[in-house]
């Protein structure tokens, strides 16, 4: 007999070598990515109670973020600071109008081409999208339904703003009406519906895919699944500190609210928290169900889950009845969650991260380097690892709002509401004004909790808080400040203002003010 075993046992190692190279030495898969976007979700008023599993599955599965902020209280410019990274003044979008730039061809044709996903697509992703995008799109002033984003491989669009029933979607450039059968057309369903159609044909050797899943929930008109119209029967809208009461120190818009609210309007906030919360159980369930079919196709220890909000919320907050636009924490506030490979379970995260950092966390998470001109932060460092003693992250940043205002005869039966907007039929309490227009500097550290606020208005009205102090908000502190803090305030706010890639991102404020006229005082 030939002994051949030594020729065997050669093969053998060859083969174990070989097996040894591919794994350490081919590239590494890169991973899928999720992102669900709400709409009009908040955080302070408990907004994320309903999410049972998405706590559950991404939460305690990950990190959850308790300082997660929008820089700009309002879906259209914030969405588009979502989609570019970048801060209202350098994106353009002012404003929910085409003429604001909301999806309009300036923006088509600028900042829209250089959206994160543009990046993405660069790395090879299979990419997808369903549901609402920006308040204008599909427009026939903004391209119509023909208008497909670029970098999106499979497009489903709601034409212009949330709604749950009675709608048209650009399928890949095709318009396709839906009516109001809830087994057919309730979009939530619908969006999570042709999500799995996407998951279905994905496997482990696909390409890596990117999908952003981006509901109308919790927006008016609030119209929940059939299965969830009696939760919440005895809730009622939180009774904050702020709740029914006169902001008599604020500005304009707020000293001119009906305090205390007509009882009408007292309902109605609280008709439409429950509202909101059940056609949150819907995202809840989509979320489940996405997460279910990652794990059934062995995806899911690949890929990123992202959950986030446009903007925050209010009802019945320094007597505001219901909507957002404002620089208070209730509105500026969304929810962050964030699981995926490497991150640690449970982990909780207390630095200040934006609607900015978004884009740059997921251009760098497929492998592009992130464009110096991308005002936010890619959050990899800190989901990753503890962030090093020696490295700061930032302190501050921006929010920015621009007023909007509508013409007179727009809200009836309400007279004189011209330079207004979003006024309610209840009790013509409006929820936004041209002069509504401000700035502000929120810094958050370990010691400073603050928030300074600039308007754009005749009074040139200027309101600052101690949110360390005062959470709620209730005392506007200008006049009892020292005036150099209000300085060193003010100049650093005027960095802000105009900042541009790397000057958003520098870290923390100005140290040790000085000031700068010595006769102060
Ligand atoms: C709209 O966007 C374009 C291109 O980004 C910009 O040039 C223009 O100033 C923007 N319009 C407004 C009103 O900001
Ligand atoms: C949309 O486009 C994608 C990418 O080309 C394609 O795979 C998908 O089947 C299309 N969807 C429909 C409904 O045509
Ligand atoms: C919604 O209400 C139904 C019927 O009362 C109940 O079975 C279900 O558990 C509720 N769902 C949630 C998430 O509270
Ligand atoms: C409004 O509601 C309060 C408390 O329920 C009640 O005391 C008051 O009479 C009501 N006012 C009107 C005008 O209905
Ligand atoms: C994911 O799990 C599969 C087995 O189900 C394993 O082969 C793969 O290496 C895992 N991937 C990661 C990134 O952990
Ligand atoms: C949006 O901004 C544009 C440009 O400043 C302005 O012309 C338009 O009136 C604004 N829309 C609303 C509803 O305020
Ligand atoms: C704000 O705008 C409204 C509507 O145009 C106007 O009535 C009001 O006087 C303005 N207030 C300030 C302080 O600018
Ligand atoms: C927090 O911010 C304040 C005010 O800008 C600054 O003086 C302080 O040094 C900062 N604290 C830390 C821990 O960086
Ligand atoms: C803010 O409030 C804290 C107490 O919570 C206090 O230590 C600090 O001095 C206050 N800051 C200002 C600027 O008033």
């Amino acid at each position: 007999m030939v002994d051949t075993s030594g020729i065997m046992n050669m093969s053998r190692l060859l083969a174990v070598l070989f097996l040894l190279y591919c794994s350490c030495c081919a590239t590494p898969k890169k991973p899928n990515i999720v992102f669900i976007l709400t709409d009009d979700q908040d955080v302070v008023l408990g907004g994320m109670t309903p999410m049972t599993k998405v706590k559950k599955l991404i939460g305690s599965a990950g990190i959850t973020f308790t300082n997660m902020f929008t820089t700009n209280p309002l879906c259209c410019p914030s969405r588009s600071s979502i989609l570019t990274g970048n801060y209202v003044h350098n994106h353009g979008a002012l404003n929910n109008s085409i003429s604001g730039n909301c999806s309009s061809p300036l923006w088509q044709n600028g900042a829209e081409k250089s959206a994160f996903i543009t990046y993405v697509k660069q790395m090879g992703y299979n990419t997808f999208f369903a549901g609402k995008y920006l308040n204008q799109y599909g427009d026939k002033d903004a391209g119509g339904v023909e208008h497909i984003p670029p970098g999106w491989d499979w497009w489903n669009g709601l034409v212009h703003n949330s709604v749950y029933y009675n709608y048209k979607l650009s399928v890949n450039g095709t318009a396709e009406t839906h009516g109001h059968d809830y087994k057919k057309d309730y979009l939530t369903d619908l969006i999570n519906n042709r999500a799995q159609d996407f998951l279905t044909i994905q496997h482990e050797n696909s390409k890596p895919f990117f999908m952003m899943l981006s509901t109308p929930a919790c927006h008016a008109p609030f119209d929940s699944a059939p299965q969830f119209m009696k939760n919440y029967t005895n809730k009622r809208a939180p009774r904050t500190a702020s709740y029914n009461k006169h902001g008599s120190d604020k500005h304009w818009l707020v000293r001119h609210q009906v305090t205390p609210m007509k009882n009408d309007s007292v309902e109605n906030t609280d008709d439409i928290f429950r509202k909101r919360w059940r056609t949150l159980l819907s995202v809840d369930d989509m979320v489940e169900n996405v997460i279910n079919t990652l794990s059934k196709k062995k995806l899911l220890n690949n890929t990123y889950i992202i959950y986030s909000s446009d903007n925050g919320y209010h009802l019945g907050q320094f007597s505001m009845p219901r909507d957002k636009r404002h620089l208070y924490e209730f509105d500026i506030r969304v929810p962050l969650l964030i699981r995926g490979p490497g991150i640690p379970a449970g982990k909780v995260i207390d630095e200040p991260v934006l609607n900015i950092d978004l884009a740059p966390t997921f251009i760098e998470l497929s492998g592009h380097e992130v464009p110096s001109d991308v005002d936010g932060m890619s959050l990899i460092t800190l989901l990753h690892s503890n962030l090093p003693a020696s490295s700061r992250w930032r302190q501050d940043f921006l929010v920015e709002h621009n007023g909007e205002h509508a013409p007179d005869g727009k809200y009836p039966p309400c007279k004189n509401t011209g330079g207004l907007q979003a006024c309610s039929p209840i009790d013509c309490s409006c929820e936004d004004a041209i002069n509504n227009t401000y700035i502000c500097r929120r810094t958050l550290n370990d010691t400073v909790n603050m928030m300074y606020c600039e308007f754009s208005d005749s009074e040139s009205f200027v309101e600052m808080y101690n949110i360390s102090k005062d959470p709620d908000q209730l005392v506007n502190i200008i006049h009892q400040v020292d005036p150099h803090i209000i300085e060193e305030q003010n100049e650093r706010l005027e960095m802000l203002m105009i900042c541009q890639g790397a000057s958003c991102r520098e870290v923390g404020p100005i140290p040790n003010f000085q000031p700068l006229h010595s006769d102060v005082e």
